[in-house]
């Protein structure tokens, strides 16, 4: 199994530790960004992880000789001679519907495309393209360097040779492939999102603090990190936009967001990034 280039879009969190461990995994590899200020930050998030890995000896070989590997861009062609790319925009249809429209011109006919969205039909990502046979999903989790699960999504149409092409360059990145069906939110998020929904229905009703919440969690089931501290984690944003899909595609009350988390968004109380969410950072 060979990549030839691997092109990443979208240099936040989740594209940049993509691109990162492809260029562990030996491939060239691009990653764009519409804005330098992102691709900057990009390539400073990259080189203090590879720091802290090759510190602790994690490494095949050295830091510097894996940043190397990777292109900073913010022309989509330079990712023409790519042979697999993965999607990481951000989480909106519309630009994503738009980047699959655009790459689909641009690469070469037998190139796979795949997304690392949370929550979107893959089948409908697919859609937008003439080559629905070799789009799939290919769902990381933060921090991508650390986490090592990767979930596999076939659209209606994927065929079996990408969904096989997707799975190994999954392990060559170092991760284990588990397959979920093109639903909303997939594996992960259908089980993990009610649960981070349901830790603020019950901030908002006083049953516990944020604190406590996050401790029972923690000792009482021994998560890393409690319900709240992860969805300042992931972004309040993220989650209440996941919420919001499984809501509306599943079509039961039960997932409808919390109020709470609602309000957290609207005052821009994000998570870490924003610099408040549930906590103070
Ligand atoms: N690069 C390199 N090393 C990193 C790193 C990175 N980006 N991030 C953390 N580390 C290392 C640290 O250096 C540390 O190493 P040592 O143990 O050798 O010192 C180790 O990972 C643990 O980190 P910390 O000591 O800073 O903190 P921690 O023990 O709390 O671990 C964590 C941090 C790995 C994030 C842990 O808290 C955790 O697993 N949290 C849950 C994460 C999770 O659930 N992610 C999935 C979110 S859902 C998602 O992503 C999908 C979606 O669609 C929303």
């Amino acid at each position: 199994m060979r990549v030839k280039g691997f092109g990443v879009i979208g240099a936040g969190s989740m594209g940049n530790g993509i691109a990162q461990v492809s260029a562990q995994a030996g491939f060239p590899t691009v990653l764009f960004d519409i804005g330098t200020a992102q691709l900057d930050r990009a390539k400073t998030t990259i080189q203090k992880s590879l720091q802290k890995l090759e510190e602790k000896g994690k490494l095949k070989e050295t830091g510097a000789a894996i940043f190397g590997r990777i292109a900073f861009t913010t022309s989509l062609t330079d990712l023409k001679t790519c042979d697999f790319v993965v999607e990481a925009a951000s989480e909106n249809r519309e630009v994503k519907f738009k980047l699959f429209a655009q790459l689909d011109e641009l690469l070469a006919k037998d190139a796979v495309i795949t997304t690392n969205t949370s929550s979107i039909s893959i089948t409908e990502i697919a859609g937008k393209t003439k080559r629905a046979d070799k789009i799939a999903g290919m769902h990381f989790m933060n921090p991508v360097p650390i986490m090592t699960l990767v979930e596999g999504i076939r659209g209606l149409a994927t065929s079996d040779a990408t969904f096989a092409h997707v799975r190994a360059v999954s392990e060559a990145m170092g991760k284990t492939f588990i397959e979920a069906k093109d639903a909303p939110g997939f594996a992960v998020n259908r089980i993990l999102m009610p649960m981070i929904n349901e830790g603020f229905f019950a901030l908002n009703e006083g049953l516990a603090s944020a604190k406590d919440i996050d401790t029972a969690l923690k000792l009482g089931c021994n998560f890393p990190m409690g319900p709240l501290e992860l969805a300042d984690f992931v972004g309040i944003d993220v989650c209440l936009s996941v919420c919001e899909v499984l809501h509306r595609d599943l079509g039961d009350p039960k997932y409808r967001p919390s109020p709470l988390m609602r309000k957290y968004v609207e005052a821009g109380w994000l998570g870490r990034k924003s610099g408040r969410g549930v906590y103070v950072y």
